[in-house]
């Protein structure tokens, strides 16, 4: 029997879904060139030198807002990542990769020829829409007559979609997720301390003690440099104040969200109001997160265990259950030919 991968490519990590084991490989979607084109590092190991690197080293994200940005750097990654180090047999492995419903025929192909612009051809190479993914990552039976909201809060992204019967109802892709949140709490610090930090410090005073809501009351000491005096100083940050920076982007998605439920079929909100919306991605981990969307739409919603993985779940359903086998689909049947 040949062995299965599935992967998703997201804009902050990869993670290939192997069948051989059912194991699940999660690594920064980030590579470190050197000279211009010699691979350096990939992964975890290419982002520990993210904002430290020096100028002869270039370390970049080859997905950008869900889509392949630099598809040389994406296919040496995930070639090196599938053979080097999980020893992957691509010649003859069936692969089925998950793509954003909401971008071009174009960005979809780029994704397929990833396997196919390759000397070790794959098998088989299909493609699956990640809200579907997602909905099977989470054990949702999508084939029912049943309508039900997922709702990905990525790295790059905000993908919110309804599905029913096995397709999509609806689908929108936003070009922000869990990067703009660290975005705005280091602008949020610069304008209120004069405070400049890194990307990753952001990152951290997120995910240790941000939240969705005020009053969590915890700190944590960082470093920055005063933009006055130029020097790097120590400073004390409250969960308040990461909230503070975070709020008016989690009212954004959630007002993205109440506007897609206003377009959904009267039948199908009534399914979603039931069930609850499906909130995933590594995002959804914020605290709160899901009360914040509650006020918001006045529905209930359900956090996925370990939402970063949701989609490579997914995947793993399609490779190894014929009843969702159809999930993924050829490019060769549609327009290139
Ligand atoms: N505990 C946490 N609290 C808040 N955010 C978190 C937490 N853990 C992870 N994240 C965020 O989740 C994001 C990564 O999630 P995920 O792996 O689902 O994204 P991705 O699939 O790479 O991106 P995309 O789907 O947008 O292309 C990052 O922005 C990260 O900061
Ligand atoms: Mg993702």
């Amino acid at each position: 029997m040949s062995t299965g991968y599935g992967i998703d490519m997201g804009t902050g990590n990869l993670k290939i879904y192997s069948s051989a084991d059912g194991s699940i490989t999660n690594e920064k979607n980030t590579i470190a060139i050197v000279n211009k084109d010699q691979m350096y590092a990939y992964g975890d190991e290419a982002y520990m030198m993210y904002e430290k690197a020096p100028e002869t080293i270039v370390v970049s994200f080859p997905i950008i807002n869900g889509v392949i940005a630099d598809f040389d750097n994406m296919q040496t990654m995930l070639f090196e990542l599938l053979e080097s180090k999980l020893k992957a047999r691509i010649k003859g492995s069936d692969i089925v990769i998950a793509v954003p419903t909401d971008i071009t025929e174009v960005e979809k192909k780029a994704f397929y020829d990833m396997f196919v612009k390759n000397k070790n051809k794959a098998r088989s190479v299909l493609l699956c829409e990640k809200p579907l993914a997602d909905a099977l990552g989470m054990g949702l039976d999508i084939t029912l007559p049943t309508g039900v909201m997922v709702v990905d809060v990525g790295a790059d992204t905000t993908e919110i979609s309804v599905i029913s019967l096995g397709g999509l109802v609806l689908s929108t892709l936003l070009p922000y997720g869990g990067n703009k949140l660290d975005d705005s709490i280091v602008t949020y610090l610069k304008r209120r301390f004069n405070l400049l930090i890194g990307q990753k410090t952001a990152m951290s005073l997120k995910e240790e003690i941000g939240s969705a809501m005020g009053g969590l009351g915890k700190s944590m000491t960082i470093v920055g440099r005063d933009v006055v005096s130029g020097l790097p100083i120590e400073m004390s940050v409250d969960s308040d104040v990461v909230y503070d920076g975070m709020k008016d982007d989690l009212e954004n998605i959630s007002q993205n969200i109440r506007m897609l439920l206003e377009r959904v079929p009267p039948e199908l909100a009534k399914d979603i109001v039931a069930s609850g919306i499906y909130l995933t991605g590594g995002s959804s981990r914020i605290r709160g997160f899901s009360d914040f969307i509650t006020n918001v739409t006045n529905i209930r919603v359900n956090v996925c265990e370990n939402g970063e993985e949701s989609v490579a779940r997914g995947l793993g359903a399609v490779l190894s259950d014929e009843k969702y086998r159809r999930f993924g689909y050829s490019m060769k049947s549609r327009i290139f030919s």
